[in-house]
């Protein structure tokens, strides 16, 4: 059974595909809110190169999921942090009046929100909205990518290539607090926020290739998806483990068919490749509230966006020279 309203709300909408001018802000109906989902009233969200895909369209196989020809779901945004307004009959664990962080896949740029409560969970005391909602897609990719597909180990020698952006900034703080040291990749202009990030070594790929370095590192963690397999497995000790996130992009199938090859190649080798998709689990999301609890991860916000400039912050995100993240307050 589901709850219908005809309350209104301020909403960024794109009912086609296309770059971030396309999208506007208008006045909607407040989603439906089902037994079991929660409604959010939205205080803040953040921009993923994720929003870019969907509301783009490309590359093209992610319309499977968005829809083939047009959005289905016309108001973008997945990471979320506010407070409960309302919870389905079905729904336990979460009150009226709860503040929550997570990820909503589609809606969470607009005053209020749709959530299963499986992707959310309790903001910790003393955390902004503004870093609750930098935290999760780029903190769940950096976590799971670190912890579950490198199996980083306390003393082990991690790099970052992309250390910058979204996934880079927390994959630095994280992988640190896994126990590794860090050494960061990036450009000249963000070699100082990766030092108070926390990073051991900084390196400026602008003046240094980080792959000619023969055998130092047992984790590679490639954000930036810039070398090939065999310039980066140079960089690794024999058993070092390749984490791939991204590379080149395909248009039809993005960056997964440069893994598959990556993949293909490190068969026959000591050194391991994995990639992945991250996935929103409460278990994590509660991983990283600990860590933001704690203060082991300090969210980097290279800027706040107000609602209505959310597609003026997609297309800043489009230049793919982020320093950390983009939030929308709302
Ligand atoms: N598989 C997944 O589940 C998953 C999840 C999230 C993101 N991703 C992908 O992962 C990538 C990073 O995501 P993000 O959210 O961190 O993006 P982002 O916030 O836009 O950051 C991109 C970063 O790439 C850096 N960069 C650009 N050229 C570089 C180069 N030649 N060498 C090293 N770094 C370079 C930029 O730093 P500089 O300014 O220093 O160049 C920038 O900070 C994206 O391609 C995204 O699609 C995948």
């Amino acid at each position: 059974m589901t709850h219908t309203t005809t309350l209104q709300m301020r909403a960024v909408f794109g009912d086609r595909y296309g770059t971030a001018d396309r999208l506007d802000v208008r006045t909607v109906p407040v989603p439906e809110l089902a037994d079991d989902r929660v409604l959010i009233r939205v205080h803040a969200s953040s921009v993923n190169a994720y929003d870019h895909h969907m509301t783009t369209g490309t590359p093209l196989m992610a319309r499977s999921m968005a829809g083939i020809r047009a959005p289905k779901r016309p108001v973008p945004g997945s990471d979320v942090a506010g407070v409960i307004e309302a919870v389905g009959a079905a729904v336990e664990g979460f009150e009226v009046g709860d503040r929550v962080f997570g990820g909503v896949g589609f809606g969470a740029w607009a005053e209020f929100a749709v959530a299963n409560p499986r992707g959310i969970t309790h903001i910790p005391e003393g955390v902004s909205f503004e870093d609750a909602a930098a935290t999760p897609m780029a903190g769940l990719t950096a976590l799971q990518a670190l912890r579950d597909l490198a199996s980083v180990q306390p003393g082990e020698r991690v790099i970052v290539n992309g250390a910058s952006g979204g996934v880079g900034t927390f994959a630095v703080q994280i992988a640190r607090a896994l126990g590794a040291t860090v050494t960061a990749v990036c450009s000249t202009g963000k070699v100082d926020q990766a030092r108070s990030i926390g990073a051991d070594r900084v390196i400026d790929y602008t003046a240094v290739d980080f792959t000619t370095e023969a055998g130092e590192y047992d984790v590679l963690l490639d954000n930036a998806g810039t070398r090939g397999w065999f310039a980066t497995r140079r960089t690794l000790v024999e058993g070092g483990r390749n984490v791939t996130i991204t590379g080149p992009k395909h248009l039809v199938f993005g960056p997964m068919r440069n893994m598959l090859f990556r993949k293909a190649l490190s068969m026959m080798d000591s050194r391991t490749f994995v990639s992945g998709t991250a996935r929103t689990v409460r278990a994590d999301l509660e991983a990283l509230a600990a860590m933001l609890a704690e203060g082991s991860i300090r969210p980097v916000i290279e800027r706040t966006w107000p609602l209505e400039d959310a597609p003026r912050a997609l297309a800043a995100l489009a230049e793919g020279h982020a320093a950390g993240k983009h939030v929308i307050v709302v």
